[in-house]
């Protein structure tokens, strides 16, 4: 029988103040409806309890309150979620929110520690007020850093920031100084995105004018450096962490572990008795909210390389060979031609017993993915 593989706990919150312009998470605009969160947690425990029958016995290593704006839900609503999960929660159990810079302060940020949130995820993205208003922020720079501040005030020693860059007209200079910013707040994760323009979001039909590529990859060399000469490591395309602080749950989808996702548009992906499962909610909260929570299907064999790479290749540690066979069920074999092909490229490079991709791989890591394709 296949073992086991760790287990984490997604739940989504779809809404927000206001949608941001370059946004294509499934959030909106919170309606004003007194009892909608009520409704909302109904669903997750009724979704919650009818997932428990395929995690019977298991531990979660993680928990995660992602959205959306997750800090609109109250520490009350949050803590009933916790309750019902308890049998699967232990000492060890990274639990980890979003929060937007807007919706909390010392007093919430501390409530929600002391119901057993231990990791908080700050939504910055940039110290500049002027960029914060070209993205269409509901915070200004002060309330960014009033959050990071009232998040080590309140305790959490796993503090992660989301920031941006290429921001629309923004100059080396000012994407350099918020990385600063970031990294004189005390957090010890950062996650450093890229703007992407996506398709269908304001953005994406009222383009804004962003830096030239020669800028773009000044920002980035620079910034690759400043992180590193301050102690956070490159561990996965846009995830920088201190004093070994990775965030478990994000590691545990990339290699390939398993999770259960509850909530409007949650993904989830149980490997059980050799088949990968695999499981979405609807992205429509009031479809959610009927009592529409998806139905598993199993993953078809030819899929999984693929699936396996797009995930274990963004994270830039060694893969051991077995943990392919471990995670899929599937020979070493369905994957070793491509592989020797990308390392002959000088893309990938093979040891006795792992592989892992070169820092010319990192640059070209849709290329190596193709390669997957069936
Ligand atoms: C789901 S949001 C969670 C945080 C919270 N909703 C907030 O915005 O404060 C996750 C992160 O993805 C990043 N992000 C969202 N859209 C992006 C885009 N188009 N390009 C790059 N990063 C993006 C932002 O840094 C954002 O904080
Ligand atoms: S607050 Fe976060 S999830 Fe909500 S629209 Fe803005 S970036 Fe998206």
């Amino acid at each position: 029988m296949a073992k086991l593989l760790p287990l984490s706990l997604y739940v989504h919150y779809p809404w927000c103040v206001r949608k941001c312009p370059y946004c294509d998470f499934n959030s909106g605009r919170k309606p004003s409806d007194e009892g909608l969160d009520e409704r909302y947690l109904d669903s997750l425990l009724d979704d919650f309890a009818k997932v428990v029958p395929y995690i019977k016995g298991r531990k979660l290593i993680s928990m995660y309150f992602g959205g959306g704006t997750p800090s609109l839900f109250s520490p009350r609503h949050m803590a009933c979620l916790l309750d019902k999960a308890r049998d699967f929660i232990d000492d060890n159990t990274e639990i980890s929110m979003e929060c937007n810079p807007g919706t909390v302060d010392r007093g919430s940020l501390s409530a929600y520690r002391s119901i057993g949130i231990n990791r908080i995820s700050i939504g910055v993205q940039s110290f500049d007020d002027q960029s914060l208003r070209r993205l269409g922020r509901i915070h200004d720079a002060r309330a960014a850093l009033d959050a990071c501040d009232a998040a080590v005030k309140a305790k959490f020693d796993n503090i992660n920031i989301d920031l941006m860059h290429g921001l629309p007209q923004q100059s080396r200079t000012a994407a350099m100084n918020d990385l600063k910013m970031s990294i004189k707040t005390g957090a010890n994760h950062l996650s450093w995105y890229e703007l992407t323009i996506e398709e269908d979001t304001a953005f994406g039909h009222n383009p804004p004018p962003l830096p030239d590529e020669d800028t773009l990859a000044a920002i980035e060399n620079e910034g690759f450096a400043c992180l590193l000469q301050h102690g956070f490591v490159r561990y996965e395309v846009s995830g920088f962490s201190r004093d070994g602080r990775v965030c478990r749950h994000n590691l545990n989808y990339w290699r390939f572990g398993d999770y259960l996702g509850i909530g409007a548009g949650a993904h989830s992906k149980l490997f059980i008795d050799g088949s990968t499962l695999r499981r979405a909610c609807p992205q429509d909260p009031l479809d959610y909210m009927k009592g529409h929570y998806g139905q598993y299907q199993t993953v078809r064999a030819e899929d999984l390389p693929f699936e396996f790479m797009l995930n274990r290749l963004r994270v830039f540690d060694h893969i051991g060979i077995e943990e392919f066979t471990r995670t899929t069920a599937l020979p070493f074999t369905d994957v070793e031609a491509q592989l020797r092909k990308a390392s002959a490229l000088g893309l990938v490079r093979f040891e006795s017993d792992c592989f892992y991709v070169t820092d010319f791989g990192k640059t070209m890591l849709n290329d190596v993915l193709t390669m997957f394709l069936s």
